[in-house]
């Protein structure tokens, strides 16, 4: 699957102003225009979570999520619909989140925008703010700041300390 993945990358990285281009691999996986302005760290945050892919060139991947009739998840790649599956995917453009059609099953994303993140309910009697290590709990082990378990919706995510701590810098970025 990393192959094929990085393929993708080393395509489209060179055609980022002509992104349309990679547009066949589904509609998620540009840069809106509101990313064109970051900076790094947010900036390399904002590909993985459009795109799926690093700049940094390490590899991401996922297990679990949606159970989708067979539809094979675990790479990446969605068999039979030839579209990367991203943070954007479900948590949308804005990291809003929110229930949407995925595949005749209903999504019930997070809001994930930091602001949303640092209020979250399962923060309640914490003496300290949310931060990376909450983040890379749910992330990586889907479960929530109190232990609770993230639902099965939401994959698990591999991926280097230093992708994760960009994403959490684009999620900063996102206006409340
Ligand atoms: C297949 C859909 C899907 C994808 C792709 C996905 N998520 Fe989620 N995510 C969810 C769902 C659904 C929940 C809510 C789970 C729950 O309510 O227990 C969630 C919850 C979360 C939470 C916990 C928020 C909270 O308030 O509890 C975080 C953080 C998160 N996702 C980050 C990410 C990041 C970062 C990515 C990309 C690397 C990602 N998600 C990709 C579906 C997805």
């Amino acid at each position: 699957m990393y192959p094929t993945r990085f393929l993708f990358g080393a395509l489209c990285a060179p055609l980022l102003t002509t992104l349309a281009a990679c547009q066949p691999v589904g509609q998620h996986n540009s840069m809106p225009a509101s990313t064109q302005g970051l900076e790094t760290p947010a900036k390399n945050g904002a590909r993985i979570y459009f795109t799926g892919v690093s700049e940094r060139g390490t590899p991401l991947s996922h297990t679990g999520g949606p159970d989708l009739g067979g539809a094979m998840m675990g790479g990446g790649m969605m068999g039979g619909y030839g579209q990367w599956l991203t943070c954007a995917s479900c948590h949308g453009p804005q990291g809003r989140g929110g229930k949407h059609l995925m595949h005749m099953r209903v999504m019930d994303a997070a809001d994930i925008r930091y602001a949303a993140l640092r209020t979250m309910p399962e923060l309640k009697g914490r003496q300290r703010p949310y931060d990376l290590a909450d983040f890379r709990q749910q992330v990586e082990q889907g479960r929530h700041p109190d232990g609770e378990e993230v639902k099965a919706d939401m994959p698990r995510w591999t991926m280097s300390e230093a992708d994760l701590a960009d994403l959490f810098a684009f999620l900063k970025t996102l206006p409340e």
